[in-house]
């Protein structure tokens, strides 16, 4: 199924600066010892063309995506994967707000991973980090609840699920998808739920 959504480009400076506040109070509760200011934008085209930089997304973000997903879905049996999970922020954000069966992430930039690693030992929640690429990894058979804030372009997102269609729709796995500049380009889903002010969809498979 093809959809026409639009990206709202309305966002205003006042909503930005409470988006980053709440971040900021998240990332102190997680007395880090390092600076991350130091990981964003730095360009990541020598590893893969369409891929964006690390970025943190919006935490809040994450709270409504989860609210997008229909109520009959059982999410305890779903395994979380951050998809260009960086630093791993967004990561153990889940990991501390919601109960899912295991959480996981992966990133093809090996520094960032390098970092979630260290950052994860004080969270006291089992996570996994691993170094991958989006347009080679074949995801685990099992309920996945895929996270990715505009990690790459057109070109990876569709390797990355034609690559794992069968998996997704024999799992009913799920893709939160934090601004989501390509929704309409996905054409092997079966439901997209958005949040058409924060450009967020659910998508179902
Ligand atoms: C915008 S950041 C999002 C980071 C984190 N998920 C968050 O929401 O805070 C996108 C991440 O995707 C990673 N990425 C880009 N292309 C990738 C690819 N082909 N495979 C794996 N990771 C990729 C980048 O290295 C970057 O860390």
């Amino acid at each position: 199924m093809q959809y026409q959504f639009k990206h709202n480009n309305l966002i205003s400076g006042l909503i930005r600066e409470e988006e980053e506040n709440f971040n900021q109070i998240f990332l102190n509760s997680l007395k880090l010892d390092l600076d991350i200011k130091q990981y964003e934008a730095v360009n990541n085209k020598d590893i893969d063309s369409d891929s964006t930089s690390y970025m943190t997304v919006w935490l809040k973000n994450i709270d409504r995506l989860m609210e997008l997903i229909p109520d009959n879905i059982k999410l305890e049996n779903y395994h979380l994967c951050d998809v260009g999970c960086g630093l791993g922020i967004s990561t153990i954000y889940f990991a501390l707000r919601y109960n899912l069966k295991s959480y996981c992430g992966f990133d093809f930039n090996k520094k960032l991973i390098r970092e979630a690693n260290y950052i994860k030992n004080n969270i006291g929640k089992k996570i996994n980090f691993e170094v991958a690429n989006a347009n080679e990894k074949r995801l685990e058979e099992k309920p996945q609840l895929l996270f990715m804030f505009n990690p790459f372009g057109v070109k990876t997102l569709n390797n990355f699920i034609n690559n794992n269609e069968q998996n997704l729709r024999n799992n009913k796995s799920i893709i939160l998808y934090a601004n989501d500049l390509w929704i309409n380009e996905i054409e092997k889903s079966t439901l997209i739920n958005r949040n058409h002010f924060f450009n967020l969809s659910s998508i179902e498979f």
